[in-house]
């Protein structure tokens, strides 16, 4: 859908380029992710693709095109672009803000009203926020303006520049799901940038990694990176929690759970407590086969001969099949129990241990 071929950009002025023969190409569909330390080059990267920076050698093609053959209305119509810090217009609505491409396309107003009340919705802005001014709106919300603008012609491509950069970090984490949920439906071709190599991981199909000018150091997917660092550079970028960000890959779904320490009403103290011996902990759950009550420690035990009449905690979190390991190995640091119970829905699927998921760190 992409591709550039030995692109170069020299700015007026400088002794290097800021981007040296960099070529690879993007598949129709897939998101990937530009990451690299500040100054190496992205936003110039990006800005080629849709020639807000003019390349000074090299060839770009979007969809088999020459971007430099094509005229601004072509690149318009075909790259939707979310800028750095937003970049809204502060004087318009933010109505009037999705419409901008639209009204350059020189659409009818109905049709242009349509799609602007249709994009809002996609981006689930609340209703009254089409009325007001980009200032009234949360930083949150701004973002997801500056999304459904670049969306509005209904664009195949999607060039994002640190979409994500200017909201705080669980903002951030809630945009980035809404973008992993849009792209679902949507299928676009999607060119992201950011300097943050955990929102890399998160959002890419595949994740180019740079250095200064521009230069490839590697292009794979997450998880090839993790597992594989091209090289130094590359290794020292992804930090030394990498076996920790792999984590973040691999669905619970995907390691073989204990079935825990999980007891019938019907069992007696004296079994309970050899339950928890067994398994080492100060805790045991109530229930048969996948259907769990919930969990009782040793204290909760005292004055009773059999859990007949035990009462079951709730579990305080409750993790599915496709969360990941990364998010089970915090709710095994976090919990009460030491371990992170699965559930399917109300099925009582096991549970995941330090052991588990360790295994799958040092593989
Ligand atoms: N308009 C410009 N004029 C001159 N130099 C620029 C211009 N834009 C970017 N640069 C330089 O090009 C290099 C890459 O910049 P940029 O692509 O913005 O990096 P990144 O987005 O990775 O932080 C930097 O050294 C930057 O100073
Ligand atoms: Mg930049």
């Amino acid at each position: 859908m992409i591709e550039l071929s030995q692109v170069t950009k020299t700015f007026p002025g400088a002794t290097t380029p800021a981007v040296d023969r960099l070529t690879f190409s993007i598949d129709e569909g897939e998101v990937v992710v530009l990451v690299g330390p500040s100054g190496c080059g992205k936003t110039t990267t990006l800005k080629m693709i849709n020639r807000l920076i003019e390349p000074s050698g090299g060839t770009i093609t979007v969809d088999g095109q020459d971007v430099l053959s094509l005229q601004a209305h072509q690149l318009r119509r075909g790259v939707g672009y979310v800028i750095q810090q937003i970049g809204l217009f502060p004087h318009k609505t933010v109505g009037a803000n999705i419409a901008t491409v639209p009204n350059l396309l020189g659409w009818d107003k109905a049709r242009t009203q349509a799609r602007v009340a249709e994009l809002a919705e996609l981006v689930e802005l609340p209703s009254d926020a089409l009325s007001r001014y980009p200032s009234e709106l949360s930083g949150g919300q701004r973002q997801r303006v500056g999304v459904a603008r670049a969306l509005a012609a209904d664009p195949p491509v999607l060039l994002m520049d640190e979409p994500f950069g200017a909201v705080d970090p669980i903002v951030r984490a809630n945009l980035q799901d809404e973008l992993l949920a849009l792209q679902s439906s949507l299928k676009k071709t999607i060119v992201l940038v950011t300097h943050d190599i955990d929102e890399a991981i998160k959002l890419g199909d595949r994740v180019a990694i740079l250095s200064e000018g521009g230069h490839l150091e590697q292009y794979a997917s997450p998880a090839e990176i993790l597992r594989n660092p091209a090289n130094a550079f590359v290794a020292d970028f992804l930090g030394s929690d990498r076996g920790i960000k792999r984590l973040s890959l691999i669905p619970i779904s995907s390691v073989q759970l204990d079935p825990g320490p999980v007891l019938p009403r019907s069992a007696s103290k004296a079994e309970a407590t050899a339950m928890m011996k067994r398994y080492d902990i100060g805790w045991a759950a109530i229930g048969e086969g996948t259907r769990v009550e919930g969990w009782f420690t040793a204290e909760d035990l005292v004055g009773h001969d059999t859990l007949e009449r035990v009462s079951a905690r709730e579990y305080q979190i409750k993790l599915r099949p496709d969360d990941s390991l990364r998010e089970a190995l915090d709710a095994v640091i976090t919990s009460h129990t030491a371990v992170a119970a699965v559930f399917d829905g109300e099925k009582y699927l096991g549970m995941a241990t330090v052991d588990e998921i360790s295994r799958e760190i040092v593989q």
